[in-house]
């Protein structure tokens, strides 16, 4: 039996590709905040497959000190996890600060799976065929890193309506780099990064109103917008790493997100802000 651990699993796309594996049976590991949002996910994919062995935490993945908790639990289980969906994310209205003070889409995006990963990665060498599937966007576009200290100020600029779309577009080029960076890195697994088009989720809830209306008519379902992402966690004949898909295809990705200097930038702010030493050998 196969084991997938999906982050933002508890709504929308994630939930949609924990049903989807579990009619495949996997064993799911299941993580998001809201517990019993949680809770609800799990009584859902009970009721349609109900031999699924599954099990949700409650974890937000902008507190390290539990993200840590998290990995090492699972490595004294020891149990081989062969696909890791790093798909939480979310859209705040206005700019604030994580925990750890960093702006919180990109601590959520970003830096609580780059700490998720490095826990976990001598579980996905445990499998046969390792994968990892990270939900980026088309937003990424509008992303750009131009001094890693902003990661930790909230400026006056985010009173403008801009500033918060451009954080989340700079939070979903983090997962290009990531991604990247992880492919260049780490040999034997595979890793890719996908959009998911314009979904119908909950995730639309905090834009303005404006805004809605004038994506509304353009939503695709739930079980649309998470179908790159099931084919990248279990199709049988995957062979690419380190790329971007929309609708299982390969896509093109801005200019910003191929450069070599901001992968490698990003990679080394991130082990130095989270105390890594060394990537993927928790101590
Ligand atoms: N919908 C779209 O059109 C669209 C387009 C491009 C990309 N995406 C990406 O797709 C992914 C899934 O979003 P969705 O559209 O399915 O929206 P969603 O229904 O709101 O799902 C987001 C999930 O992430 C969880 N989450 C949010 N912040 C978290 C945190 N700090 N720690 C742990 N879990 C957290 C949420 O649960 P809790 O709130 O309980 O934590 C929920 O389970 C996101 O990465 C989003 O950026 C969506």
């Amino acid at each position: 039996m196969k084991t997938a651990l999906i982050t933002g699993a508890s709504s929308g796309i994630g939930k949609q590709t924990a049903l989807a594996l579990a009619k495949q049976e996997y064993r799911l590991i299941l993580v998001a905040r809201d517990l019993s949002k949680g809770q609800r996910a799990v009584d859902e994919i009970k009721s349609q497959f109900p031999e699924t062995e599954v099990s949700f935490t409650s974890l937000d993945t902008t507190h390290f000190d539990s993200v840590r908790e998290f990995t090492a639990k699972l490595r004294s289980d020891g149990q081989a996890i062969d696909v890791m969906v790093l798909n939480a994310g979310l859209f705040t209205p206005k700019l604030k600060l994580s925990k750890s003070g960093h702006e919180y889409m990109f601590a959520t995006t970003h830096l609580g799976h780059f700490l998720l990963t490095h826990g976990l990665l001598p579980l996905l060498k445990k499998s046969s065929d390792p994968r990892i599937v990270v939900t980026s966007s088309i937003a990424h576009w509008v992303g750009y890193f131009t001094d890693f200290f902003k990661l930790k100020t909230v400026s006056s600029s985010s009173l403008l309506m801009a500033a918060p779309f451009a954080s989340y577009g700079r939070s979903k080029l983090a997962n290009l780099f990531f991604v990247r960076g992880f492919d260049q890195r780490v040999p034997g697994i595979k890793i890719n990064a996908f959009h998911p088009g314009a979904v119908q989720t909950d995730i639309w809830r905090d834009t303005p109103g404006v805004f809605q209306r004038l994506i509304g008519p353009m939503l695709v379902t739930e079980q649309q917008g998470a179908s790159t992402q099931i084919w990248l966690a279990s199709t049988p004949d995957l062979t690419a790493s380190g790329e971007y898909f929309v609708n299982k295809k390969k896509a093109l990705t801005s200019p910003w997100s191929q450069k070599k200097s901001m992968i490698d930038q990003l990679w080394d702010y991130s082990l130095s802000e989270l105390g890594i030493k060394q990537f993927g050998e928790p101590e």
